[in-house]
């Protein structure tokens, strides 16, 4: 039989925090270039959290972030001077939340089940998003990679949400639009979500999601049939 779910661990940067409207900022920048940017931005941003993780070099996030927009911009030929720089991440530090997120969580609270944002994003950097995105009241616990210096996927990462709820891994649901980090989770033996947003084919990593849909409103269904 399904274990019950009694908490819920959620993804920030692409789950709660929409990091693609940054294009619309990375186009009045760069015109022509705003898409191609944001992508590789976040690529590099979270291909060098796993190197750094790899080879024990931990810095925060914030950091990480800032060093993958020097590396993308060089790489497409743009000039990134001070002030582009600074009104960039300035924005990543206030990303909006997806439409449909507050009244999720709002509704998710009302079951009665305690929340938590577990994510790679440095605990400043997250406690300021969380309140300029007018999230933060949802949320019994802010969970941060910083505690443990290694990024996602290490275990010691995902170890956090468990160890904060005092549940077993199996209670506890993780939610995030990141296929990668749903399969991460899910060896660590969570019951996992993919909020698959923009209908991406699936990681090929033998750990799929428990269940997926393309909203974030989408988790709250499967949440009620599998509440204790
Ligand atoms: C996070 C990144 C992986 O919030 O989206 O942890």
């Amino acid at each position: 039989m399904s274990a019950p779910i009694k908490a819920i661990a959620f993804d920030a940067y692409g789950t709660l925090f929409d990091v693609y409207c940054m294009t619309t900022l990375a186009e009045v920048l760069f015109p022509d270039h705003g898409a191609a940017l944001t992508t590789l931005w976040r690529d590099k941003q979270l291909n060098y959290s796993h190197i750094r993780t790899l080879s024990g070099r931990y810095k925060p996030f914030w950091e990480v972030t800032a060093d993958a927009l020097v590396y993308a911009t060089t790489r497409l030929g743009l000039e990134l001077t001070d002030e582009k720089k600074r009104r960039l991440m300035n924005q990543y530090a206030c990303l909006d939340p997806f439409p449909e997120n507050r009244e999720t969580l709002a509704a998710m609270r009302d079951l009665g089940l305690p929340l938590a944002v577990l994510s790679n994003g440095n605990r400043s950097m997250l406690e300021i998003g969380l309140r300029f995105s007018g999230l933060a009241d949802y949320f019994d616990h802010i969970l941060s990679a910083e505690a443990v210096k290694k990024f996602k996927t290490a275990r010691e990462v995902y170890a956090l949400a468990d160890q904060a709820f005092g549940l077993p891994p199996e209670e506890i649901l993780f939610v995030s639009s990141n296929n990668w980090d749903v399969s991460a989770a899910g060896w660590f033996g969570y019951t996992t979500f993919w909020v698959n947003r923009d209908g991406q084919c699936a990681e090929v990593l033998e750990s799929p999601p428990t269940a997926s849909g393309p909203l974030l409103s989408d988790v709250l269904g499967f949440v009620r049939e599998r509440q204790g």
